[in-house]
């Protein structure tokens, strides 16, 4: 473990992986003799550990990840002098690069781009990832778009609608986004693709060709800071009976992504994937909100250089209590952006490797199955979670979290959690069953809702 020396003290801190959900959270297994069993999230079932990743990229800047980190000024210089030896070997591949999709104000970075027909740089991608897979010798890749915001495409009927339009439109160089076509290559090579941006990268042929092939794509935008937060304090809010009336976010940061989104096209991507974040929780409480009814919702982001990484949150919200009252909430949230980011995105691609390996059945389809293509168990991790067609969206943080614990209990041939403890709750003591072993088990439901436990392969 690197030793970590705080500026400000002589004392060290271990690395760790804290804020990842898989590697620093833990789950209820159930109650044992001595009370509540915990286990880590990363203990439940065999999962890849992140320090056995392998990682490769691509960037159209040239910076070796040594520079690249002193550039970003996220790390404290201590830290930075331990890091450089095993950073600076690492260098970008080159990258695809549009200059109309990112702010022009990304034009001085780009000098490590790939030159030549649409259609040869999205091969070119392919043979990268073929490239990497053999050299390194992992298992399996999995691609995750951690690049600038893009602004939106149009969704346009013969260019992006279908799988077959799609890759026409590259091979006739049409208009296609890089984080499009970086999706093409990796579902191409049979990889899962992961989008950690806003814009809209899963048009409709990207998704069909997804599910053709039965690759796994999931996203969008990674839920790091203001919207975790938000996707909790609006459950909790209208959860509890208060209509939530308003909701204002400020925020401003300095880093690269401040400076891409410091312009209005690339601006709007975020605006649109942060404002969704409640529509779900107002819409579960037709008590409180009539059917045209939602809470003012405004996003304001603006970039200012000298808080560099350290993004600033700033959220009101206001609502409506008894007797004509109201009730503000005021948060300041200080999120560093970068940190806050990096463990949700080796969760991203610790979950989608292990969705790969599971498996199962209903009662009303006794045929093994995997996930559908589109990986909506990865909503916890994303802001604007991209779920089947005529799937309800999730956004409620704990709902999100719920879901991932019990698809993973029902591998271990668990019941779902669900909180009742109704063994505590009863006139009479619980009836107590024998376990093996002599130990006594809770109370479990007679059956669980899945029909057959799980599979998991390999
Ligand atoms: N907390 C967070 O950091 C956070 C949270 C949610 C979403 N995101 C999103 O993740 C993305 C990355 O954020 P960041 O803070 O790391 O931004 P960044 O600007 O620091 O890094 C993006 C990198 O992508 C490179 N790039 C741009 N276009 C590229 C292309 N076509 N191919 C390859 N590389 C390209 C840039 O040169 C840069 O090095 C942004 O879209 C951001 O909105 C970040």
């Amino acid at each position: 473990l690197l030793q970590i020396p705080k500026s400000s003290s002589f004392s060290f801190r271990c690395a760790n992986y804290y804020g990842s959900l898989l590697q620093a959270s833990t789950v209820c297994l159930g109650t044992g003799p001595s009370g509540d069993v915990y286990v880590p999230f990363r203990d439940l079932l065999p999962m890849v550990h992140p320090n056995d990743i392998v990682f490769d990229g691509w960037d159209i800047s040239s910076l070796n990840l040594a520079e690249a980190m002193r550039r970003a000024e996220v790390l404290e210089w201590p830290l930075q002098e331990q890091l450089w030896p095993h950073m600076e070997k690492m260098k970008p591949r080159p990258s695809i690069y549009i200059p109309e999709f990112i702010a022009a104000n990304q034009e001085e970075r780009a000098d490590n781009v790939l030159r030549g027909s649409m259609a040869q740089q999205v091969e070119q991608i392919r043979r990268d990832i073929r490239d990497f897979k053999e050299s390194s010798g992992v298992d399996k890749v999995i691609v995750l778009w951690t690049a600038n915001t893009e602004r939106f495409c149009d969704i346009v009927p013969g260019l992006n609608d279908t799988a077959d339009n799609l890759l026409r439109a590259i091979e006739r160089g049409l208009e296609v986004s890089p984080s499009t076509l970086f999706a093409v290559a990796s579902i191409l090579e049979g990889c899962a693709y992961i989008n950690g941006s806003p814009q809209n990268t899963f048009v409709p042929g990207a998704v069909e060709l997804a599910a053709q092939r039965r690759v796994f794509i999931g996203g969008d935008d990674f839920k790091s800071g203001q919207t975790k937060l938000k996707s909790v304090l609006v459950d909790f809010l209208v959860g509890a009976g208060l209509k939530t009336k308003s909701i204002v976010s400020y925020n401003h940061l300095g880093n690269n992504d401040g400076k891409n989104l410091s312009a209005p096209q690339q601006f709007r991507s975020k605006e649109i994937s942060k404002s969704n974040v409640v529509d779900d929780t107002v819409q579960a409480n037709p008590v409180l909100y009539g059917p045209q009814d939602k809470p003012d919702h405004c996003v304001v982001i603006k970039y200012v250089p000298y808080v560099g990484d350290s993004k600033r949150a700033l959220d009101e919200y206001t609502s409506e209590i008894m007797m004509g009252g109201t009730n503000t909430i005021v948060i300041h949230n200080t999120c560093e952006d970068s940190l806050l980011a990096s463990p949700i995105i080796l969760d991203l691609a610790i979950l989608t490797e292990l969705c790969q390996r599971i498996s199962f059945c209903t009662e009303a389809d006794p045929e093994f199955q995997g996930f559908h293509s589109v990986l909506s168990i990865l909503a916890f991790l994303c802001k604007a979670p991209l779920v089947p067609e005529g799937s309800p969206v999730v956004n409620a943080l704990f709902r999100q979290r719920s879901c991932i614990e019990n698809i993973l209990r029902a591998c271990l041939g668990l019941p779902p959690q669900n909180h009742m403890l109704l063994e505590h709750k009863m006139q009479r003591p619980s009836p107590k069953r024998s376990c093996p072993g002599g130990a006594t088990c809770p109370l479990v439901p007679k059956k669980s809702p899945v029909a057959a436990p799980a599979q998991l392969n390999g």
